[in-house]
Order: C-alpha cells, then structure tokens, then sequence
C-alpha cells in the first residue's frame, strides 16, 4: 500500500504540465481536500515545485533530485530490482543494512539506498570514501537460488551492469577491473562489494552494494586515494542528476539479473564481463595472499579466477588478490 504522500507525487507526475484538481486528487487518496493542501505543502518543503491556483488544482512544475521511492521507482519498469526501495538520510552502511532487512525475510530485489554512508565498506575490510548527495550509495538484496561458487558472477553482473549505466549516461566507457572495480582513464570510478548468507551448497541471499563517485570534485578525495581515483563529474565536467543515474543503473541492473537468472550465471556473463574487461591477454602483477604473481592472463574461469601463465611457463589460478598493476611492453 502506497503511502498517501506517494501517490499524491504520482498523481500529479502523471500529469505532469497540467492541472489536476483537489476533487479527483481526493477521490484518488481518499483524503479530504484540506488535507491535500497541507501534503502539498510539506510537498514543497522537499523541493517539489507545485503551481497550486483555485478553481484549476494543482500542477507539478519540477520534482526535485531526491533518492526517494517516489522518485526512484516512478516509471521505473523493472521486474525484480527495485520493486521495493528503503531511502534514508544517513546509514552508516547500506549493505549492513540490507544485510539486516534480508536476515529478518526482504525480497528479492529489495534496494537500500543513501545521501550519505558514514562507515562505507570496501572489498577486503577497505573503506569506501561516500560524500553527502555526491557519491552514490545503494545495495541490493538478491535471492538467486544458486550454489556459492557462483556468487563472484554477481560481482561481475553488477560491474557489467555499472559500465553500461555509466555509458549511458555519460556516453564514455569505462573499463573492468578485476575483480570488482569500474575504471575510468584508469581511475577507480565506482567499486562493488558483494556480501553472502550461505549454506554448504546454497546461497540463501547476497547483499550487492555500489558505490559510485558521481559529482565528487577531486579535491574532496583524501589525499591517499586522490590521484586513483576519479568521478563521473571529473571525467564529464557535468553534473549528473542523482536520480537519472540510479534508475539507469536498476534498470541494467534488473536487465543482467534476467540474464544471469535464465543462463544460470557462468557462460554469458563471464562472456560479457570479459569483453568489457578485456583483461584476457594482459600482462599483470596481482598480489594475492602474501604471494606476487606475475604473468599472462590466459583466461578467466566460471569460478571468477585469473588463470595465469607466469614468466617461467607455469599455469597459476588467482581466486582472489588486488590486480596490482597491468605490465605494458611486451617483446
Ligand atoms: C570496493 O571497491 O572495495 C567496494 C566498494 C563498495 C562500496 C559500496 S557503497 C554502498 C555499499 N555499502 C557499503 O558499505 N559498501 C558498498
């Protein structure tokens, strides 16, 4: 059941330009006509412009560029992500939070998203840097029923899923990194991190958390991540609404999820995340476990990890590591 609020800022989005009157506002909510105006109201007070005038009702003249549900799913068109979205001020971790709502029974495709994440975590223990309203923040709850092994191609569905949002909505492409990281002139853009309860041989939910520096200026990076980093407004010198973005990013996401749910996660996938990675073929230094490999990468199996043809012709197989640096010139 939508909230009275909600269907009033769909009522007056789908007509959008032109008035609609208190009468059929309230036949629509079942609330009185007073009470509309003082929702729309506190309607104004979130940004919305709303040209309110007697005898012709009321008339949306801009929504403004909040993370609401409102916002969030109005023709948003998914099937699965998406279809249930959780907005809050301040979190300190959106996939700790969906952690938790998926613990005690959220959907499949449940999204959890902030303005501002104030212990954001990265892959391996990290922290991830969110600035307030700049960056984006969300997580997704999925519940495939797949065995574990086949998690690391949800890392790699939703980096798929990130370029492709980002192409579309900046028109540059990024590249891959491997495992999790979306590049932009080499630059870390945005990351994933992937968060399971599992059984033995089953996957009872994942937790998919995004992180996305989208108009963060590169001054506000501190200083230790500053020059590996970058953002969608560094790269474009645009400033990107937040809303346009995170719908174009569920849209793929709910997209790929389709795709990964009909092949059963290991052939197109990997087939689409090694293309955009292109990483099948470079020359890399990985450092995984206290160990430094250095090598060729030859391939990248259905489990996720690099198969590596090292300098002195033997065969390694990195499951997890930082892709350290990718070693040009090669005679
Ligand atoms: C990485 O590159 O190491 C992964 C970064 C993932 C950051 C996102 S931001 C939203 C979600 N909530 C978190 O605490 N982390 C992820």
């Amino acid at each position: 059941m939508k909230l009275d609020n909600e269907k009033i800022i769909q009522i007056l989005k789908d007509h959008e330009g032109r008035f609609v009157s208190g009468e059929v506002i309230s036949q629509e909510v079942g609330i009185t006509r007073a009470a509309i105006w003082k929702r729309i109201a506190a309607l104004k007070d979130l940004g919305y412009v709303v040209d309110a005038r007697q005898n012709m009702g009321y008339r949306l003249m801009r929504s403004p560029d909040i993370l609401t549900p409102s916002e969030i799913q109005y023709r948003l068109g998914t099937k699965i992500v998406g279809k249930e979205v959780r907005y809050y001020p301040v979190l300190e971790s959106t996939n700790a939070e969906a952690f938790r709502l998926a613990s005690s029974g959220a959907a499949d495709g449940l999204v959890v998203i902030t303005d501002h994440q104030t212990g954001g975590k990265g892959r391996l223990n990290r922290t991830w840097f969110s600035f307030r309203r700049q960056s984006i923040s969300l997580s997704v709850v999925l519940r495939p029923k797949i065995v574990p092994y086949l998690a690391t191609m949800l890392t790699y569905m939703t980096g798929i899923a990130l370029y492709e949002a980002i192409y579309a909505q900046t028109a540059i492409k990024p590249s891959l990194k491997w495992p999790n990281d979306i590049l932009m002139r080499g630059k870390k853009v945005a990351g994933v991190l992937c968060e399971l309860n599992t059984e033995t041989d089953i996957v009872n939910f994942a937790v998919i958390g995004m992180g996305v520096n989208l108009n963060v200026r590169k001054k506000r990076f501190p200083e230790e991540i500053r020059e590996a980093s970058t953002s969608l407004y560094e790269e474009t010198k645009k400033r990107l609404k937040r809303v346009a973005f995170v719908k174009e990013l569920l849209r793929q996401l709910d997209y790929w999820y389709s795709v990964f749910l009909r092949d059963g996660g290991d052939s197109r996938i990997l087939a689409e995340w090694k293309e955009r990675s292109q990483i099948v073929g470079q020359n890399v230094r990985i450092r995984s476990f206290e160990e430094e490999i250095v090598g060729k990468v030859v391939d990248v199996d259905s489990y996720g990890a690099l198969m590596i043809e090292t300098e002195d012709d033997k065969k390694k197989r990195v499951i997890a590591g930082d892709l350290e640096t990718v070693v040009i010139a090669e005679e």
